[in-house]
């Protein structure tokens, strides 16, 4: 079957970013990459900071704390008066958990599409509490109805103090249906906590008319912000039980403060956050979108055919604006966590291509990206590449 065309390309866009020209980045979604423009804006803050430090700290800098978290609750669909600023989502839901004053018996639901950071964290809170952790099954194709219906089954009212799903899940690329899901657990009396780490930037307002108690998202991967700016966003009936990781001089202050100020730290990503949004919105948010998504399509229909991979055996992330795609690799191979990151890896210096490889249900999957400085040729280089590599086991 043939390959449906790329979209026409975003000209200049990589120009906007330092990236390595030698390299493919077809890996935006680990640790995204900062436009020149918000790298700019913070090493000018940076400048300032270092100019005079007690100035900095002491003049002004709670006011543009509380304009960023305005500018970027503005953008995500948030209430700002129920929004913290914090560094990414692996710090938001350990924030969540350990706020949530688990005791023996509890227990926290979640998928195995989960985030395995979090799971981890999940792990601790329950060790450390004596509550328990356990894992929804969710088949890979599973629509939306049967997600819901999954946890309609899996919750088990006065017991689940937490159900913990992605909005868009890492390993396995999926859209889960959150507004569905949290009206479900609302119906049972279970909070739920959204890890939205891929969610803005590419979806549009992602925290509008989800009711989440507990939403967390980074802006540091599809929102161009520098690394460590994070939104958590919190229903108005958990504002004032919100503790944060590391206490510090706002402590009285309440929320957001208390969970923003967390002593002498680099704030300056924070701040920097709307330039990278500048951006962003310079080139067309719904064109930048609509772009990033179909060629994360395309990439995967060139790569899965060069691996023989029939489309209908791509998964298909459920959302028109989703710019990763999953390829099922060949049987046998990075089946293991320590087995796909040396598979990512010998790709990376084999192919100068940045891919992720994953390991979900047993079996290894690549995932690739779509981003504005991206061009078809990329995926056509690695889908001719990679047989062969594949191939020497
Ligand atoms: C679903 C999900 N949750 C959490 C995280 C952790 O994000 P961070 O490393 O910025 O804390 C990621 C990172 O990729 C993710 O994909």
């Amino acid at each position: 079957m043939s390959v449906p065309p790329p979209p026409e390309p975003i000209t200049g866009a990589r120009l906007l970013f330092s990236l390595d020209p030698a390299v493919s980045h077809l890996n935006h979604g680990s640790f995204g990459a900062v436009p020149i423009v918000a790298q700019r804006a913070q090493q000018r803050l940076r400048d300032e900071m270092e100019a005079d430090p007690l100035r900095f700290f002491t003049q002004g800098l709670a006011d543009r704390i509380a304009h960023t978290r305005r500018h970027l609750a503005g953008f995500l669909g948030a209430d700002p008066d129920h929004t913290a600023l914090t560094t990414n989502a692996t710090t938001g839901a350990a924030v969540v958990l350990q706020s949530l004053g688990l005791r023996p018996g509890d227990e926290v639901l979640t998928t195995d599409h989960g985030y395995g950071a979090v799971d981890y964290s999940i792990d601790r809170e329950c060790h450390r509490t004596g509550a328990t952790h356990r894992v929804l099954r969710v088949p890979l194709t599973a629509t939306a109805e049967q997600v819901v219906q999954i946890v309609r089954d899996g919750l088990r009212p006065g017991r689940t103090r937490l159900l913990v799903v992605d909005q868009l899940t890492s390993a396995t690329a999926r859209l889960f249906p959150v507004a569905a899901i949290v009206g479900v657990a609302g119906e049972h009396g279970v909070p739920v906590l959204v890890d939205a780490a891929h969610a803005p930037g590419m979806l549009p307002a992602p925290v509008r008319g989800i009711g989440a108690d507990f939403w967390v998202g980074n802006l540091h991967k599809w929102g161009y912000a520098p690394r460590g700016t994070a939104v958590l966003a919190v229903a108005p009936r958990w504002r004032d039980r919100i503790e944060p990781l590391v206490v510090s001089w706002e402590q009285d202050s309440g929320f957001p403060a208390r969970l923003e100020w967390q002593g002498t730290s680099d704030y300056t990503a924070w701040l920097s956050a709307p330039a990278g949004l500048y951006t962003l919105r310079s080139l067309g948010v719904d064109r930048v979108r609509a772009h990033n998504a179909a060629l994360a399509a395309y990439g995967q229909r060139v790569v899965g055919d060069a691996l023989g991979v029939p489309p209908a055996d791509l998964p298909d992330p459920g959302g028109p604006t989703v710019a990763m795609r999953l390829i099922p690799l060949p049987a046998g191979l990075a089946t293991t966590r320590d087995g796909a990151r040396a598979l990512q890896t010998r790709i990376a210096e084999r192919l100068a291509t940045q891919v992720a490889v994953m390991t979900w249900d047993g079996r290894g999957w690549l995932r690739l990206c779509g981003q504005v400085y991206n061009s078809p040729e990329e995926y056509q280089r690695l889908a001719v590449g990679l047989p062969g590599l594949l191939a020497q086991r």
